[in-house]
């Protein structure tokens, strides 16, 4: 039960970090939840924000962009029980399973890369990285680092967060169902995977209580892994980055308790003398898939194809507006 509540948490807070402020429960999920927490139906829930739905605070509102005020969003039900990680009720509680996690040692890795050409020195860091002891400790049994991929000429680099299940089975990042939507974000753009290069802020899957659903990296595993990444973008010398959600840039920038996705995505920074856009993270549009959503990150891959010379046609510069006709 334990693991069940602290994935509502850490669901919650990533929203958060997202920059959803609000949350709809539907009854049945509260329902749900309650029974998974032991507490008796009737009990007084969180504030009820319209007829048959309550409302949890979860941290500040997506910016709109410049799209028409759109209906209400459909949003999400609490996250599914994970089998194997919810207990069966209050009675017959299980002791919750704490991996033992090795800890972050706070020296970040030295990284050795042989002078030449690009292609050698990816490849010894990646050789680095793959035999990397403490990435190796923390990786699940039968699972992969994961190392980025893509073309050491790219002139866009995009970063992620971590790996999810499907990466860590096939050591390389964004090949689930955000690698998907990544993909077709990048082709929308006229380029494609093989094209680009795609890197994440971590080298491994952080490991949960359960050992199932995901978690958002603390500040030491990424300022561990922020080595790794930087020798990356240091090899392929992007024209671009491009900072997935909240994580990639607390990883890229550090992290700041008063960010909020929703005031910076749209935005230039720089990271190592790089231009950085910063915009959502594939995972949240694929949780909100509104045309609100895919517009605002649209709008924003829109001045990453400016910045970086592509052409950008009519059809391109519409794409999840409303149709005028
Ligand atoms: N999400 C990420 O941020 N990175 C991946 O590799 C997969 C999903």
């Amino acid at each position: 039960m334990r693991s069940y509540l602290e994935g509502i948490v850490e669901e919650l807070k990533r929203l958060k970090r997202e920059g959803v402020q609000t949350v709809s429960v539907s009854e049945a999920a509260l329902t749900k939840l309650r029974e998974r927490a032991g507490i008796l139906a009737g009990a007084e829930g969180a504030v009820s924000t319209k007829p048959g739905t309550r409302g949890a605070s979860a941290g500040a509102a997506p910016a709109a962009g410049d799209t028409p005020a759109p209906a209400p969003e459909k949003l999400p039900e609490l996250p599914q029980e994970n089998s194997g990680s919810a207990s069966p009720g209050p009675a017959k509680r299980r002791p919750h399973r704490q991996p033992a996690v090795a800890p972050i040692p706070s020296i970040p890795p030295e990284i050795e890369l042989p002078e030449g050409e690009k292609r050698l020195r990816w490849e010894a860091l990646r050789e680095q990285v793959l035999n990397c002891p403490v990435c190796r400790e923390h990786v699940r049994a039968g699972c992969k680092v994961v190392f980025g991929v893509g073309n050491l000429d790219a002139t866009l680099f995009f970063v992620g967060e971590a790996p999810g299940a499907e990466e860590e089975k096939k050591g390389e990042p964004f090949v689930g169902p955000a690698g998907a939507l990544l993909d077709r974000m990048i082709a929308a753009m006229g380029s494609s995977r093989e094209e680009v290069y795609i890197g994440n802020i971590m080298n491994w899957r952080p490991e949960t209580p359960s050992m199932s659903g995901n978690r958002p990296p603390t500040p030491e595993e990424m300022a561990f892994c922020l080595p790794y990444l930087r020798a990356q973008i240091e090899i392929v010398q992007p024209r671009i980055l491009v900072a997935l959600g909240a994580t990639a840039v607390n990883g890229l920038l550090g992290p700041d308790p008063k960010r909020r996705m929703g005031k910076i995505r749209g935005q230039w920074h720089e990271f190592s003398g790089i231009p950085m856009m910063i915009t959502y993270h594939p995972s949240y549009v694929l949780r909100y898939a509104s045309n609100r959503v895919k517009r605002t990150v649209w709008e924003d891959l829109l001045l990453v194809m400016e910045r970086a010379g592509i052409e950008i046609s009519e059809k391109q510069r519409r794409f999840f507006l409303p149709s005028t006709r």
